[in-house]
Order: structure tokens, then C-alpha cells, then sequence
């Protein structure tokens, strides 16, 4: 009993630390703390345990350089407009910015410097090897659910493991794919779903913001009183991005001169 509730306590611990980290240090990671990391990831859960994730890891600086290049080129620039067009606290925090957008965008496309992280996991997914999985999951639209819920599974345990090795992490997202894999020379069929820069953080260590659990849990039944109309979507956005403005600059290292 005692040790379940250690393992509970270290756990809570364990996902309370971890932090997104925008700013690494160059310093280098033990040689064999990647192949521990990629040991947890490889025990995530999948549709049918179909396991459709492989990983590359980037610790060449050109070909790290070149993916962020990718990144700056294609993802900041396509993210970056389409912020614009909402109200400025709507935006996402890296989006928020007051001076001419095309200066804004050059700092923005700059600022993003994961590639100075002495490592880069990229992940990869195998939609075939969801082939394994329920015929339903393969209709409406879910053709792509179950592989990229397997992929997000083996993708937090990646940053949970980096935590509990005392690193941070960051999770890139990819929504423009093909520059990236044309740097890589994934195969076409494949998904590259993330990239995770690891490394020491160059920033100071911070807390996370979370909504509270009496808000997001029900009872038996959906309580009603809980539910958000879309006004209070909207409402609840605003506040989102009171308490996680600072953060977000705090986690990259922006000062706000910098953002003016
Ligand atoms: C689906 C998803 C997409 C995300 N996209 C990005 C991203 O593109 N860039 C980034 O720096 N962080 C990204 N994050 C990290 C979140 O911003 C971060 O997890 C959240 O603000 C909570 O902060 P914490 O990780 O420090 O607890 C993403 C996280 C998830 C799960």
C-alpha cells in the first residue's frame, strides 16, 4: 500500500514538473539517455497495439538547422497569418505581437531556436500499421484517429521520460509536413506527426496552469451547470490567455520590450 502510494506521489510529482521549455542550452545529453527515453515511448498504448510510431533523432546541427529552417518557412509563416486574423488576446501567445506584422514575423520566424538543443526527436507514424485495428476505426473521418492517438500516447511519454531524467522538452507541432520530411527523406507514406527538441533548459523553472478538477468532472451524469455556452468558451479563452501569456514568454525567454 505504502509503495503504491509512492509511486502515486512520485508520479503527481513527476507530471506537475514537467514543462514545456522554448529556450534550450547547447550542453549535451548522456550518450544513452535518448535510447532510455525512446524505451518508455515504446511501451504507449495503440489501437489493436498496432505500435505505429518510429522515431528519428537529429543531433547533427545542420540537418537540425535545416528542419527549423523548414519550421520558420513554412509552419511560423502559415501559423503567424493565420493569427492575424483573430483579436489580438484571442491569439495564440507566440502570435501575439503589436509592431508591423512583417517585422513581428521575421522575429518570430528568429526567435524559434530548438534547434540549438543538443537533440530532436521527430516522430514518425505508420498509418499501414493501423491496418491492424477495428474496420469502424477506418470510417467517417477516423481514418487518421487511431494512428494519431497512438502517436500522441508514445509522444508524452517521450516528454514525461525527459522529465523524470531531469530535461525538459518542447512539443512542435507540424501542420505543414512535406518540408520537413523532404529534409529527413521520410518516405511518402509515412506521417511526421512531431518533433521534440530535448536538452537543459536556458530558462528558470516555472509552474503550469490547469483548470481545476471540480470543473471538468462529472457524476454519474453530465452536470449541466458545468456545461460552457459558446459565450463562455469565449470568456473562458480570455482568461486561458491571461495566465498563460506570461508563461509562454517566460518558457522562451521574451521579455516584454521584446514583444512590443
Ligand atoms: C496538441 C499539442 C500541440 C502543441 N503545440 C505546441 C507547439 O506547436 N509549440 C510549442 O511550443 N508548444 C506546443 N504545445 C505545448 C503546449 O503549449 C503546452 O503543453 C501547454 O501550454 C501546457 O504547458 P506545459 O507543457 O508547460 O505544462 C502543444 C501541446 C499539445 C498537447
Amino acid at each position: 500500500m505504502g509503495d503504491k502510494n509512492q509511486t502515486y506521489d512520485m508520479l503527481l510529482k513527476l507530471v506537475k514538473t514537467r514543462m514545456s521549455v522554448r529556450k534550450f542550452r547547447p550542453d549535451p545529453i548522456p550518450e544513452d539517455t535518448i535510447n532510455k527515453i525512446l524505451e518508455v515511448a515504446r511501451w504507449a498504448m495503440s489501437g489493436a497495439n498496432s505500435q505505429p510510431w518510429e522515431f528519428v533523432i537529429v543531433t547533427d546541427p545542420k540537418i537540425k538547422k535545416e528542419l527549423r529552417d523548414a519550421y520558420s518557412e513554412y509552419n511560423t509563416d502559415f501559423i503567424f497569418w493565420m493569427e492575424q486574423q483573430r483579436e489580438y488576446n484571442l491569439r495564440h501567445p507566440s502570435y501575439q505581437v503589436k509592431n508591423d506584422p512583417h517585422e513581428s514575423l521575421r522575429f518570430n520566424k528568429a526567435k524559434a531556436n530548438w534547434h540549438q538543443a543538443p537533440a530532436v526527436i521527430v516522430v514518425l507514424g505508420d498509418g499501414r500499421r493501423q491496418w491492424g485495428t477495428v474496420m469502424g476505426a477506418h470510417t467517417f473521418g477516423r481514418d487518421q484517429s487511431h494512428l494519431t492517438d497512438g502517436l500522441a500516447n508514445a509522444s508524452f511519454l517521450i516528454h514525461l521520460a525527459v522529465a523524470s531524467l531531469g530535461l525538459t522538452s518542447e512539443w512542435v507541432s507540424i501542420h505543414v509536413e512535406e518540408p520537413h520530411k523532404r529534409v529527413l527523406g521520410v518516405p511518402d507514406l509515412l506521417k511526421l506527426y512531431l518533433i521534440i527538441p530535448i536538452g537543459y533548459p536556458d530558462v528558470p523553472a516555472h509552474e503550469g496552469v490547469r483548470r481545476p478538477l471540480e470543473n471538468i468532472v462529472h457524476r454519474d451524469r453530465y452536470d449541466m451547470s458545468k456545461y460552457m455556452s459558446n459565450e463562455d468558451v469565449i470568456k473562458y479563452l480570455y482568461s486561458l490567455r491571461e495566465a498563460t501569456v506570461p508563461i509562454h514568454s517566460a518558457s522562451r525567454a521574451v521579455t516584454a520590450d521584446e514583444k512590443k
